[in-house]
């Protein structure tokens, strides 16, 4: 599959041959006589392409407008003769100290109103024109000098853009914040009638009234946080695209990319309204040490990603070979681990696989951050692993440009609701906005069924079930969307939570779920929110936590209800035939958060309902994706148990070179990637 088209007409090329391995090299962290020996290194590991620069602006511009490319020439020309292409890092990410010197007045404001100081990263208000101004110097400077070397094949502006500078509250902020509500509301009214400024008397009379969400030692409206959130979005996409096109400018037919950090959620940025700007989608993920489905947890943030875009093949730019450095207890990878992970980003549609950092650094902020190349050196298990997966996706180079095969179930999701739920006080405060995206996504993900991560606005038709979980903030055009694809023979399964509010952050009055009332039938009079330790049963057997609700299933069937508590007798579990005849689809309500077992039970039955199958027939632990295209049918195995598995497969294992004839026999922690039998 293409990247998009290039402004001058032809299609963006993917910058390796092959599959993309390598990770941000930062050289300018080392003596010189060290870079010979790192690229002989890579070039053992199999490294195909590295990311260069991202933090060097201040041993590139040394001070005002004096530039030192010197040692980045001698570093492209050392990667380009070894043979590995250039992922070229505008500097952005990191203001020199000489800039924060001069220029206080770029760094980011708190909501309390308080400038920070140098000394961080993405130090930087994306509204600032000073920073601005400097920014694009740098990068027309990068971009002519160069943009000609058959190195660089692809450009990758700043790093992580909101992961430090999300939100600023200073004066120049709010002085774009006020121009972009008046080009989105026109006139003060509509901006009094979007918010309900008339609680607490808070009208506006004139745009030049409003601030930020600065702090009030109160609770702030909650419409303004959701559009503040948007806002601050929009104001960084703009600075995204104010470096992309003067890389542009000189070098139309250079992709360009900017990590993303989709994960479980709502993003620092709305990843949905960007991605169609960015050439080469690329996603940084890292697992937390505390998370005890983190290989699910890393499928979802695959599916996400692949979501954002199912057209394209995406890019893991960053992961981590062993343990980070920034949670509470940093656990590292065990044998084989670092493989199966990283497999699993290319079995959900990465044509690559790449890592923070290169070499460990001894000094400065990520001292004990894992790398490729561990402090340790070569005689480790980091290494061994690392270059066993140079091997292995050197070995996988055909997949290149083949995408997943379609996937029969979208779960929606969506950083703007995931921002609404975070906006102000809600009946419940310690639930994650896609909790319930990933227990379901869990739930399919045990019985071997792939699904897309789709944001409410992606293309519905074709899937076979679609799943709705506490999609708290859901507009018109979803909504009919949703209910579209379950006419059109769909089954939905809509869940608690969602479409509660419209895309103002209004509540959709008149009973809950507003947004999927009709479609489903139903009507929730009232939240009844539980109690950490309690849990309700339902007449199935099923047993609830966290949350329930008072609902009326005025024109659906009730498939399960309450057997306790005060909600006993009212149905929990809803169901409503939807069209006629082949096209028949089907509404779902789930009223109550599951538990795993029980949402195990459930999702058997929507599977059955929906007639949608796993991959291949699923084992405890194993991992089953496939992936498609010109040059074949590629089915991915990941073990994740102690135990030998068994597969039914047949084809050429890629990984090992030998042949599974019926039976694909996986030791325990093993991958195989079967080019399948036509
Ligand atoms: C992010 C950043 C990297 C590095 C890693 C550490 O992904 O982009 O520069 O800080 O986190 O995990």
């Amino acid at each position: 599959m293409p990247l998009p088209v290039s402004p001058t007409g032809r299609s963006l090329p993917w910058p390796t041959p092959g599959l993309a391995f390598g990770g941000d090299y930062n050289p300018e962290q080392w003596p010189e006589e060290v870079w010979a020996e790192d690229v002989r290194l890579m070039q053992e590991a199999g490294v195909t392409i590295v990311t260069v620069g991202v933090f060097s602006w201040g041993a590139l511009e040394v001070a005002d407008g004096e530039f030192d490319f010197g040692w980045l020439d001698r570093v492209i020309a050392l990667l380009h003769e070894g043979g590995i292409a250039v992922d070229l890092a505008t500097p952005t990410a990191s203001p020199p100290i000489w800039l924060h010197q001069a220029h206080r007045e770029i760094l980011p404001v708190s909501r309390t109103g308080e400038r920070y100081w140098q000394g961080g990263r993405l130090g930087w208000c994306p509204s600032s024109a000073v920073f601005r101004a400097h920014a694009l110097r740098i990068v027309r400077e990068l971009a002519r000098r160069y943009g000609e070397h058959p190195a660089v094949r692809m450009w990758h502006v700043s790093n992580e853009l909101g992961g430090g500078n999300r939100l600023c509250y200073c004066d120049e902020s709010a002085a774009h914040f006020r121009r972009w509500l008046d080009e989105r509301y026109g006139t003060v009214a509509a901006l009094n009638e979007a918010w309900g400024t008339a609680f607490w008397g808070h009208q506006y009379t004139d745009f030049a009234q409003v601030l930020p969400p600065r702090d009030s030692e109160s609770t702030p409206n909650p419409g303004l946080v959701l559009d503040f959130d948007r806002f601050s979005s929009d104001a960084l996409l703009e600075h995204y695209l104010a470096e992309r096109d003067a890389l542009r400018e000189v070098t139309p037919d250079i992709p360009v990319t900017t990590n993303f950090m989709v994960a479980q959620g709502p993003g620092v940025v709305d990843y949905a309204g960007w991605a169609p700007h960015v050439d080469v989608l690329a996603n940084d993920h890292y697992s937390l040490s505390v998370d005890p489905n983190r290989e699910q947890e890393l499928a979802f943030s695959g599916d996400r990603m692949r979501g954002l875009d199912v057209t394209r093949p995406w890019l893991v730019m960053e992961h981590s070979t062993s343990a980070v450095n920034w949670q509470s207890r940093n656990r590292s990878k065990a044998p084989g681990e670092l493989v199966r992970n990283s497999l699993t980003h290319v079995a959900r549609g990465a044509d690559g696989a790449m890592f923070f950092q290169w070499r460990a650094s001894t000094a400065g902020a990520e001292q004990f951050h894992s790398a490729m190349l561990p402090h340790a050196g070569t005689r480790t298990k980091v290494w061994r692993d690392v270059c066993e997966l140079g091997r292995i996706l050197g070995a996988l180079a055909e997949l290149r440009g083949t995408l997943v095969e379609r996937p029969q179930v979208a779960i929606l999701i969506d950083d703007q609701a995931g921002w609404s739920w975070n906006s102000g006080q809600k009946p419940h405060h310690d639930l994650a906005p896609s909790h319930a995206a990933r227990e379901y996504h869990r739930a399919l993900w045990e019985r071997g069924v792939t699904a897309d991560v789709v944001p409410p606005h992606a293309p519905l038709h074709g899937y076979r079930l679609i799943v709705v979980p506490a999609l708290f903030l859901a507009d018109d055009r979803a909504a009919a969307a949703v209910s579209a694809a379950a006419h059109a023979g769909a089954t939905v399964v809509v869940t608690y939570l969602s479409g509660i509010v419209d895309e103002t952050d209004r509540v959709r009055a008149g009973g809950y779920p507003g947004a999927f009332r009709e479609l489903l039938g139903v009507f929730v009079e009232e939240f009844f929110v539980l109690l950490d330790e309690e849990q309700l049963s339902l007449d199935n057997g099923w047993r609830a936590t966290t949350w329930s609700e008072w609902v009326h299933a005025d024109a659906a069937e009730v498939v399960a209800r309450y057997a306790d508590g005060p909600l006993k007798g009212h149905p929990a579990i809803t169901r409503r035939a939807v069209g006629e005849g082949d096209g028949a689809g089907a509404a779902w309500y789930v009223s109550a958060r599951l538990d795993h077992r029980s949402l195990g039970a459930l999702t058997d039955d929507i599977l059955i309902a929906s007639g949608v199958r796993p991959t291949v027939p699923v084992a405890a632990g194993l991992e089953a994706v496939r992936r498609v295209g010109e040059t074949g049918s590629y089915l991915f195995a990941i073990n994740h148990s102690g135990e030998e598995l068994r597969v039914p497969a047949s084809g050429q294992d890629l990984v090992s070179g030998s042949r599974a004839d019926g039976t694909l026999v996986l030791a325990p922690g093993g991958v195989a990637v079967l080019r399948e039998d036509a």
